[in-house]
């Protein structure tokens, strides 16, 4: 095998184990390839077109903001482990959660993550959903949430975002932030953002759709503001 060849068929398994680091269903189709190519050509080939067609449905997925029922229990409890999972990576940026983390239960109401109860009086909650169409088929997966809260009278803050790692940097947090920027914005909403200074990832994607930093609240969170006079997306 010549050495350009035998490199794309590298890299072609490197992009495969990457996508079955975040789509461990994709893991039974690229065994199945690996044992019926005959040739290492043949592999490539198979390879390319599993992988293209992968990336074709993503670019055919639709993303959008479906309401959480807070009366149906099995959204609720899909939302309380989404949040958990959520505390278990944003603790990391917070020294205060790092220092008294037993405190932030989120059995505990006063804390930094909100009882679910109030959860509807409060904040509006949503699933992010990723729908796929393929054959005729309509695949939906609830990726995350967003929870959004109106803290002043024309300002919505986007409180909390989160997406499954397995759903990651497809676009799906952008595309939900997007949705959510031309809901409020049509309401007559501003919208803002706190973010902990050393979350480089949400920073970057709140930039890349027009919010500005504003200030830095206290020693580890950032103010980010979308104001609808100023931008349009
Ligand atoms: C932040 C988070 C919601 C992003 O979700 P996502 O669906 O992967 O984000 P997207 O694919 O829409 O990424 C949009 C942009 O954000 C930035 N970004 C997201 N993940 C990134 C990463 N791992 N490395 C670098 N940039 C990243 C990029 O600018 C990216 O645009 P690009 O892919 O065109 O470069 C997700 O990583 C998450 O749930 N993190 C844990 C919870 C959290 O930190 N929430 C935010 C604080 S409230």
């Amino acid at each position: 095998m010549k050495q350009n060849k035998q490199e794309s068929l590298i890299s072609l398994i490197q992009e495969a184990y990457s996508l079955i680091e975040r789509h461990p269903e994709f893991e039974e189709q690229y065994n199945r390839i690996v044992s019926n190519s005959k040739s290492p050509e043949e592999l490539v080939g198979k390879l390319e077109s599993l992988i293209n067609e992968y990336h074709n449905n993503n670019k055919k997925s639709k993303v959008y903001l479906s309401p959480v029922d807070l009366y149906n229990t099995d959204e609720i409890s899909k939302l309380k482990e989404f949040r958990r999972n959520f505390l278990e990576e944003i603790i990391k940026f917070n020294p205060k959660l790092k220092q008294e983390p037993s405190q932030y239960e989120l059995s505990n109401s006063e804390t930094l993550l909100y009882e679910l109860d109030s959860l509807d009086e409060f904040f509006e909650s949503y699933f992010i959903v990723k729908e796929i169409k393929s054959n005729d088929k309509i695949k939906k997966d609830i990726t995350g949430y967003l929870l959004c809260n109106q803290d002043q009278e024309n300002q919505i803050e986007l409180a909390e975002i989160y997406v499954s790692p397995e759903f990651r940097r497809e676009g799906i947090a952008k595309s939900a932030v997007k949705e959510a920027i031309n809901l409020y914005t049509k309401l007559g909403y501003n919208l803002i953002a706190l973010v902990h200074k050393g979350n480089k990832n949400p920073q970057r994607l709140l930039i890349d759709l027009g919010f500005e930093k504003r200030s830095e609240v206290d020693s580890c969170l950032i103010e980010f503001v979308y104001d609808k006079n100023l931008r349009k997306i």
